[in-house]
């Protein structure tokens, strides 16, 4: 399942970054200061304004896809008290995210060539931060949020946000990470959901009937506001994967435990002994650790669980090969989640600290790399791996029957060439650009939730 092409990217373009980071003019859309976003711009919203409360005074958020902007463009949004029509006009900063916060464009090469970019846009909210009902007013139009309260308390658990599922998502993979990571503690799942195979879907939707997880739509972005659409480039087509860097926060700030990770379906922590909730809880309670970071390690199954059989969780091979971190975060001090690590704290006391322990990163091609095989003593479970086969051998054959389909390298084939054929200036927007030629491989099952994103509703005069 596997992102490993743009793992792999990622190392290999390090001097490239380095080249980017010190030469590359950093071009900025508005550049008159302290402008005000208008109807012009290039933009569109995720429907729901958060309340963050972690902050006194508190905040409201908002999260948009659009071209870069200098640190005083603002927006202007209409906020109404609890009981009162009089709204207060609150003033909102931007700030860009994704690969090394603050470049606009993004320094990461797939990502560069990306008109849009997902920001954040802060403000402080007046009085005690109750309100009902958020606003952005422009001449001909109106876009009304979803109000979301967030920070106001925590329970004990970890929760773990999945990237987007789309495309590659394999679903003996589904099975095993959701096994490992329930074993590890993990106490809520939030899966945001853009597409898969029916074999994928059917996984997915046996664990949400029993509660375990939270499937959420992430649908493909849509069109900007019509009066301005034909002058851009589409959403769907200029943006990096399907705007992973958005759905990443918007997930850490929906939490409703005192722990959380943003992870993909073949990574889960694993702490030297124990369970990793455990783990983290001992070494972050009470403290300003903000994220304890988990080194990366590549390990395989023999045999291969794509053969069906997941007997190889009990002798794992692990390599090498560096991979970059990934990190458990405190909810409560997070401010903005990268993929590897903690973007930014709340808090300036905050700190990050290594854990002792690994992200057991699965990997089906270990043996065509020919990594250099070392020793390691982790494992997916924390104790009885004979019972947790089993289990993911009963999950297996009541999903499907008894006769679990066999697994094609087709999807993961057709979507790395289709990234590989992709020039060095084009936004990797794979959800865009790879869509025929996956298309032509399978029947996806695609998530087409409307009214996730939103430019506003025409006001007629
Ligand atoms: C998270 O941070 C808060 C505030 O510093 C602290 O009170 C709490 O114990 C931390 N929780 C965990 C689980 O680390
Ligand atoms: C699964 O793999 C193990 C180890 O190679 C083997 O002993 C077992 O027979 C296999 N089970 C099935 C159902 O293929
Ligand atoms: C990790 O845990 C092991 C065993 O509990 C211990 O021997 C080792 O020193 C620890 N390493 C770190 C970096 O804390
Ligand atoms: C396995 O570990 C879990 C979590 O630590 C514990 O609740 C359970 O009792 C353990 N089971 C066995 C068989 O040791
Ligand atoms: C669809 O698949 C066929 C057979 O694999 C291939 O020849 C054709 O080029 C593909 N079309 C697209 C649009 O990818
Ligand atoms: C999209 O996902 C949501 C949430 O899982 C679900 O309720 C809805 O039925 C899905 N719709 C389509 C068209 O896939």
């Amino acid at each position: 399942m596997t992102r490993f092409k743009y793992k792999y990217l990622f190392y290999s373009l390090i001097p490239i970054f380095l080249y980017l980071l010190v030469f590359h003019p950093v071009i900025t859309f508005l550049s008159s200061r302290g402008q005000p976003i208008n109807s012009s711009f290039p933009i569109t919203f995720y429907h729901k304004a958060y309340i963050d409360y972690r902050t006194n005074p508190p905040r409201l958020r908002l999260f948009s896809l659009n071209p870069c902007v200098k640190p005083n463009t603002y927006l202007l949004i209409d906020v109404y008290n609890r009981g009162s029509p009089i709204p207060n006009e609150v003033k909102l900063l931007g700030d860009p995210f994704g690969f090394f916060n603050e470049n606009c464009p993004p320094v990461y090469g797939p990502a560069t060539h990306c008109f849009y970019v997902p920001h954040t846009f802060y403000g402080v909210l007046p009085d005690n931060g109750i309100i009902e009902k958020a606003t952005i007013r422009w001449e001909d139009r109106e876009i009304e949020f979803a109000i979301e309260e967030i920070g106001k308390k925590y329970e004990r658990g970890l929760t773990v946000c999945l990237q987007i599922v789309y495309y590659y998502s394999q679903w003996q993979n589904v099975i095993l990470y959701i096994e490992a990571w329930r074993a590890q503690g993990a106490t809520r799942f939030i899966v945001f959901y853009h597409s898969s195979t029916e074999d994928t879907k059917k996984v997915l939707d046996y664990y949400e009937k029993l509660g375990l997880i939270e499937l959420r739509p992430w649908p493909n972005i849509g069109e900007l506001s019509s009066n301005i659409s034909p002058m851009y480039p589409k959403v769907d087509e200029s943006v990096f994967i399907i705007a992973t860097h958005m759905a990443l926060q918007i997930c850490s700030l929906e939490i409703k435990t005192s722990l959380g990770i943003v992870a993909d379906f073949d990574e889960v922590m694993v702490p030297d002994k124990g369970t990793v909730l455990d783990h983290a809880m001992k070494e972050m309670t009470g403290k300003d650790i903000g994220a304890l970071l988990f080194e990366n390690t590549h390990v395989a199954l023999t045999p291969n669980i794509y053969t069906n059989n997941y007997s190889g969780v009990r002798s794992l091979t692990f390599t090498d090969i560096f991979a970059p971190p990934k990190y458990i975060f405190n909810t409560s001090l997070i401010d903005i989640c990268e993929t590897h690590s903690p973007g930014k704290f709340l808090h300036k006391s905050t700190y990050t600290k290594m854990a002792n322990g690994t992200v057991l990163h699965f990997r089906f091609n270990v043996k065509q790399i020919r990594a250099k095989i070392v020793r390691k003593s982790y494992r997916f479970f924390p104790n009885d791996t004979a019972g947790h086969i089993r289990n993911m051998h009963d999950t297996m054959n009541k999903i499907f029957e008894n006769s679990p389909p066999a697994f094609s390298y087709k999807p993961i084939e057709t979507l790395n060439k289709c990234i590989a054929k992709v020039k060095s200036d084009v936004c990797h927007s794979t959800g865009g650009i790879c869509k025929a030629a996956m298309d032509n491989v399978t029947n996806w099952v695609y998530n087409t939730t409307e009214g996730l994103f939103t430019t506003g509703t025409r006001i007629i005069v």
